[in-house]
């Protein structure tokens, strides 16, 4: 196959290697959205005359075996074919002719590769917010199971006051349920279509955008051709920061769950088919899980900043250097929904062991609840503070373990969850079922052969 643009003249090997770049096998991910866009702005261009009606039902039957093909890693885009938007026009022309030859009359391949980065994208942060809110039904199933189980809050490493092993999880589950609204942000700005933007300037053709744009169910068209191109980069870079709260949340859990699973502390294992062992001792079992899911973290951070270099110097408009923003996207993206996968089978393992963290317990861990205890029988707080602070160890009355049990406030340690966040795990999920059902219905509508 061959370049659109290929005017005969020989392109240096090298040149094109570096310029495809990792293209053929990013696009395959992109492929079947590319198609349906294909597919919608081929309907809109029967209705201002530009293909013949007779043209769609081919052009349908070739883009769906596309999706299909594509669907299974099996539409190939080659070196020559330079990205995944030359293929498919390539195949188009090769089984239908003209109707190829036409499919990209009123676009160029910059908005083409805008719808199909933001199609793919509303899925995609649809599918990370599904791992999230499983993630976040788990820890918060967790904070019930081990509401009572007593271990130690800590401040700066060190024993602070007493709580308990379900706090922190659902501690957790509230952190992470707070990134939703982040990804709906994500989720509505990518949900406009850039399409009829062309290369960034439009065509002398009367092209019904919003015709496009419903016929693939984006919310609205994003107007201004130049701000859509300017637009690359920047919603990719926004979406990486929506994926930066549930990144960071599971990085720390990953890090609490590493320490708590040491020899030393103990307050939890690790079951053995979740860890890994050692090539050269013998008595390993690691928590490499943990590790990838905080050096995952860490690679997304980098993903979000490669994607705001990419895009800080460029002048107005479309540039090469944006495909480049591509590849942190979409691997962005998939590595932050296996992220909140791969933890629930360790969360779902996990062994408590409540003696240890009872026993790791100082006498003095207690002593801000017998500063309280005064302070509930009449005494100035600053007053019982100085007379606990004499000798915090043997001021403390009663279990310490167990004084997390006085503090009845809302959201406190060993507190019973409120109703919120069962509420916003429910609104959270009927809003990405309304999405999804909604999207599945343009599909459906947009292949039916009728
Ligand atoms: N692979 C290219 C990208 O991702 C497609 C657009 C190419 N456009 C161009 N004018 N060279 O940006």
């Amino acid at each position: 196959m061959s370049r659109l643009w290929d005017r005969g003249e020989p392109l240096e090997a090298t040149i094109a290697r570096f310029t495809v770049g990792r293209d053929p096998e990013l696009d395959l991910r992109l492929v079947a959205y590319d198609a349906l866009a294909s597919l919608a702005h081929a309907m809109m261009l029967v209705d201002i005359g530009i293909l013949d009606r007779e043209e769609l039902p081919g052009l349908r039957r070739e883009l769906s075996t596309v999706i299909d093909e594509a669907k299974v890693g099996a539409f190939p885009i080659d070196l020559a074919d330079e990205d995944g938007h030359t293929a498919l026009e390539n195949r188009l022309t090769e089984r239908l002719g003209d109707s190829g030859r036409r499919i990209h009359t009123g676009r160029s391949r910059n908005d083409q590769v805008i719808a199909a980065l933001r199609l793919f994208g509303r899925d995609a942060v649809l599918d990370v917010i599904e791992e999230l809110l499983a993630t976040t039904e788990l820890l918060h199933s967790l904070g019930e199971t081990h509401r009572e189980v007593s271990i130690p809050g800590y401040t700066h490493t060190r024993q602070a006051m007493p709580s308990t092993l379900g706090f922190l999880f659902a501690a957790y589950a509230e952190g992470l349920l707070d990134g939703v609204p982040w990804l709906v942000t994500a989720f509505e700005h990518l949900n406009r279509s850039p399409l009829g933007s062309a290369s960034g300037y439009g065509v002398a053709l009367p092209l019904d955008r919003q015709r496009v744009a419903d016929l693939l169910g984006f919310s609205r068209v994003q107007e201004n051709t130049l701000a859509v191109q300017n637009d690359r980069g920047r919603t990719e870079m926004l979406t990486l920061g929506a994926l930066l709260a549930p990144s960071l949340d599971l990085t720390r859990l990953a890090t609490d769950l590493i320490w708590m699973s040491t020899d030393e502390f103990g307050f939890v294992s690790l079951a053995d088919q979740v860890t890994t062992g050692s090539s050269i001792m013998p008595q390993k079992r690691n928590p490499d899980v943990l590790e990838l899911i905080r050096a995952s973290g860490a690679r997304l951070r980098a993903r979000h900043a490669e994607a705001a270099n990419l895009y800080a110097s460029l002048p107005a408009g479309y540039h090469r250097d944006l495909q480049l923003t591509k590849e942190p996207f979409l691997e962005g993206l998939r590595e932050t929904r296996d992220l909140l996968r791969v933890v629930r089978p360790v969360l779902e393992t996990l062994v408590v062991h409540p003696d240890r963290g009872r026993r790791a317990m100082t006498p003095s861990i207690g002593a801000t609840d017998e500063v309280y205890r005064r302070v509930a029988q009449g005494e100035p707080f600053r007053t019982a503070y100085k007379a606990v602070a004499q000798d915090p160890a043997t001021a403390v009355t009663g279990d310490p373990a167990e004084a997390w049990r006085d503090r009845q406030h809302l959201g406190a340690p060993g507190a019973k969850a409120g109703s919120g966040v069962r509420r916003r795990l429910d609104a959270a999920r009927e809003w990405v079922e309304g999405r999804r059902a909604a999207i599945e219905t343009v599909w459906e509508a947009l292949l039916a052969t009728s």
